[in-house]
């Protein structure tokens, strides 16, 4: 039987190539300003996306707060809000209200986000979050590195859903013995989650190579991709990217 993981694209790099352009001028630039992150946005849904990844960053380098609320507006698949654990990103999500959230550790020198959250250091904190989005019907993600101590303290302040990082592993794709830890721990991982109720989800780093591998985990809900896609898309245009992972994620 098919494996059918859901696919999230993530369009932020639609955002940073706009803002490498026309950071400086916002929409009253009209037509000019381009490309549009909610056009993208609907070709990823067209294309078969199960849902739209976007990253609000605290430093807004590419998505801005109109987007969202423009994409919110117009999309009809689901929308997964990525956002760092700060007080004025919670009230802005749940005045947009995603269908899920994913917290995110966010590190301003950084390009793109680099290690997992660690909620095992923060954990009471981390806890009210989940606790808000809870109350208001939002599913929370917690984006963290498949490690025991962590995917334990999620299951401890009972987060629905984590997102497993899988950039360690996409890194270490062209270093056999390094490559077969990685994924190793990355089974594992999603083997312990699961056993504790929790949904299990992954990104960072996947490609239209590395997929063959990475939908093997075992347990997988969804996968959330970006950058791959982005840049096919550059080549064949969005719908077909990401009809193309779609169909690589069934091993096709
Ligand atoms: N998931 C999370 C939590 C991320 O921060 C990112 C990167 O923005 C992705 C998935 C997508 O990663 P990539 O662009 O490497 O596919």
């Amino acid at each position: 039987m098919d494996k059918r993981i859901l696919l999230g694209v993530n369009i932020d790099h639609s955002a940073t190539l706009r803002q490498a352009r026309y950071r400086d001028y916002g929409r009253d630039f009209g037509e000019n300003v381009e490309p549009d992150p909610l056009e993208i946005a609907l070709a990823a849904e067209r294309g078969g996306a199960d849902g739209i990844t976007v990253h609000l960053r605290e430093d807004r380098r590419h998505i801005q707060d109109s987007d969202v609320r423009r994409i919110r507006a117009a999309m009809s698949t689901r929308m997964n809000f990525e956002m760092a654990c700060t007080d004025v990103m919670v009230a802005f999500a749940l005045e947009i209200k995603p269908n899920s959230v994913c917290l995110v550790p966010e590190n301003r020198s950084e390009v793109t986000t680099e290690g997992g959250l660690d909620v095992f250091s923060q954990i009471n904190r981390i806890a009210s979050i989940v606790k808000k989005f809870n109350e208001a019907g939002i599913k929370t993600s917690l984006f963290i590195d498949p490690e025991r101590k962590q995917i334990e303290a999620a299951a401890t302040i009972a987060a629905p859903w984590i997102e497993l990082h899988t950039g360690a592993y996409a890194n270490a794709y062209f270093l056999p013995e390094q490559r077969t830890l990685e994924y190793a721990r990355l089974v594992e991982a999603a083997k312990l989650g699961h056993s504790l109720g929790l949904t299990i989800n992954a990104g960072h780093g996947i490609n239209y190579v590395n997929i063959a591998e990475v939908r093997e985990i075992p347990h997988l809900h969804e996968l959330n991709i970006g950058h791959t896609i982005m840049s096919r898309a550059l080549l064949i245009g969005t719908e077909a990217a990401v009809a193309l992972m779609k169909t690589k994620m069934l091993g096709r």
